[in-house]
């Protein structure tokens, strides 16, 4: 990490604002949602997941000209920094077409490459409009929801375990992860399908989920969401000790990640189709 604790601190208020004034934006729902898809018909985007990442890149153009953007709704912008911001302009799309109150704005800087396996995530903030609630962290200084310090549950055993998960859009991948979940929750307290990888981190990060796993994100999904994690004491990989990727993405407290790891690894491995 090149990027100093002071700069990484100012780096992690800037995402809490301009999460903040995107979840400002999209809070004010308009009375028509257009609706298109992207992979499948499943897969929803609306003009306030547009009107969220144009936002959030006007800003940073604004303030940070040199770094370089990865937004899910629009193509890369390069940049000269070295730093890469990374951008959910709606986590949980399809929650918020329902008008359901589970959906996010995720704002986070990583460096040194813009690909999660290898990049090193600097800071990142989670907004969830509908509550008011913004999760933020500067990598080694903390996670916090609002002011308040986020500390992952003490949990020991993957059976007493809350564990959420998603599922992707196209039905090959839907009907992996179904194999895969059956799998899952015998071995768990419960499951849980919030709709917003980056709110489920979120939740695995202030306690109020045990643990998390998911195959096929996006990095905008993990990016800010992952480090929040991290930062409140949980372990976020791959499955085997690599950083999160699209392939798969597990977070925990230290106990219940290595055996929720195994168990997830195992089904995988013998579910059909991927
Ligand atoms: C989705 C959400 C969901 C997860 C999907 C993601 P989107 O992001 O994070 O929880 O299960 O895999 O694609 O489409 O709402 O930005
Ligand atoms: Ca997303």
């Amino acid at each position: 990490m090149t990027t100093s604790p002071h700069e990484s601190e100012k780096l992690r208020l800037l995402a809490v604002e301009l999460a903040q004034e995107a979840g400002d934006l999209i809070r004010e729902r308009p009375d028509t949602l257009h609706v298109t898809s992207k992979s499948s018909p499943t897969d929803a985007v609306t003009q306030m997941d547009a009107a969220s990442e144009e936002l959030l890149r006007r800003r940073l153009s604004e303030v940070r000209p040199d770094d370089a953007i990865l937004g899910e709704e629009c193509p890369d912008t390069p940049g000269t920094s070295g730093l890469t911001w990374v951008l959910d302009p709606i986590d949980g799309t399809v929650n918020y077409l329902y008008d359901s109150l589970q959906y996010a704005v995720s704002v986070a800087v990583v460096e040194g490459s813009n690909d999660p396996s290898s990049w090193a995530a600097v800071a990142g903030a989670v907004c969830r409009p509908s509550t008011g609630d913004t999760w933020s962290a500067a990598a080694g200084a903390g996670a916090f929801r609002g002011e308040r310090r986020c500390q992952v549950r003490g949990t020991h055993d993957l059976g007493t375990a809350l564990v959420a998960t998603g599922f992707g859009y196209t039905v090959e991948r839907r009907t992996h992860q179904a194999h895969v979940v059956s799998k899952v929750i015998p071995a768990v307290r419960d499951i849980r399908r919030g709709g917003s990888a980056a709110l489920d981190l979120c939740a695995v990060a202030d306690g109020s989920l045990d643990a998390y796993y998911e195959k096929g994100l996006g990095p905008w999904d993990h990016a800010a969401g992952a480090l929040i994690a991290t930062e409140a004491g949980a372990i976020v990989t791959d499955g085997r000790g690599g950083q999160p990727t699209s392939e798969l993405i597990v977070a925990g407290g230290p106990a219940v990640h290595d055996a929720l790891a195994r168990c997830v690894n195992k089904a995988m491995h013998d579910a059909p189709g991927g």
